[in-house]
């Protein structure tokens, strides 16, 4: 696999400035010469922050949400525009925990990547299967919805997004798929977009839920996974790192 690999933490709902800083700069001093891209995607308020924290890093600053509209009477909503004024190049796109706390829809996500794309921001959209669904034989019905979606209303833009599998029952679990369940859906993933855009190739699929320094390398060695996004991994610098230098090692390998 050689392959250029992308790395996005997700820090949900968690940092604080204090504890930020170290984290950050810890993060960034640790990319020297990595080879692979790497992103944070923090809450909104600490956006501004981490992006002074990263200046002259290789670390990319990413958000968790964004809103699917413009401007307006949307109280509590952040636009894309305003992503982008503070150097956002990434934006999570339908995590699980949002469709299922906030109710938000395969129409609704897809939306949200075009607003994204429209600014210049790559989405990084997330599909997944909940437990109940895997086991009722559901997995590749469940994500292909997902992902048409997101064709359907994004079309020839397609091949500028990210795509993170995370199966819902190996998020924050510690209950991780094995590579082989991940290539599988990975592999699914890329058959469906090769029919939506000669290149799907380009799209980065990444494997995402209870990724952590000690599994990452046999899921990035897959053919089909290219990146990681990383939860309760990406909060300790050590951990997030060595995940880094695995996909930097896949790469090289
Ligand atoms: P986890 O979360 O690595 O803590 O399982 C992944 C995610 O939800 O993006």
């Amino acid at each position: 696999m050689t392959k250029h690999k992308l790395i996005a933490g997700n820090w949900k709902m968690n940092g604080a400035l204090q504890a930020n800083e170290a984290l950050v700069r810890d993060i960034a001093a640790g990319l020297n010469n990595a080879a692979c891209t790497v992103a944070v995607c923090v809450p909104a308020p600490y956006l501004a922050q981490v992006r002074a924290l990263a200046q002259g890093s290789a670390l990319a600053l990413g958000a968790q949400d964004v809103s699917r509209h413009a401007q307006g009477a949307y109280t509590g909503e952040v636009s894309a525009a305003m992503l982008c004024e503070f150097g956002v190049r990434f934006c999570l796109a339908g995590h699980s925990e949002r469709r299922q706390y906030h109710g938000e829809t395969d129409a609704l996500v897809a939306e949200k990547a075009k607003t994204a794309l429209a600014v210049g921001i790559t989405p990084i959209v997330c599909v997944g299967e909940t437990l109940a669904e895997r086991e009722a034989g559901q997995t590749e019905e469940v994500v292909k919805r997902q992902l048409a979606a997101v064709i359907h209303v994004n079309g020839h833009c397609i091949s500028e997004i990210v795509v993170a599998y995370e199966p819902v029952w190996a998020i924050g679990t510690g209950r991780t798929a094995s590579p082989e369940q991940a290539q599988q859906v990975h592999a699914l993933l890329r058959r469906q977009l090769a029919a939506a855009t000669p290149h799907p190739e380009r799209v980065p699929l990444l494997y995402g839920g209870s990724m952590n320094a000690a599994n990452a390398a046999s899921l990035l060695a897959q053919a089909d996974i290219d990146g990681g996004l990383i939860g309760g991994a990406s909060l300790k610098a050590a951990d997030f790192l060595q995940i880094v230098a695995a996909a930097g090692a896949a790469v090289a390998g």
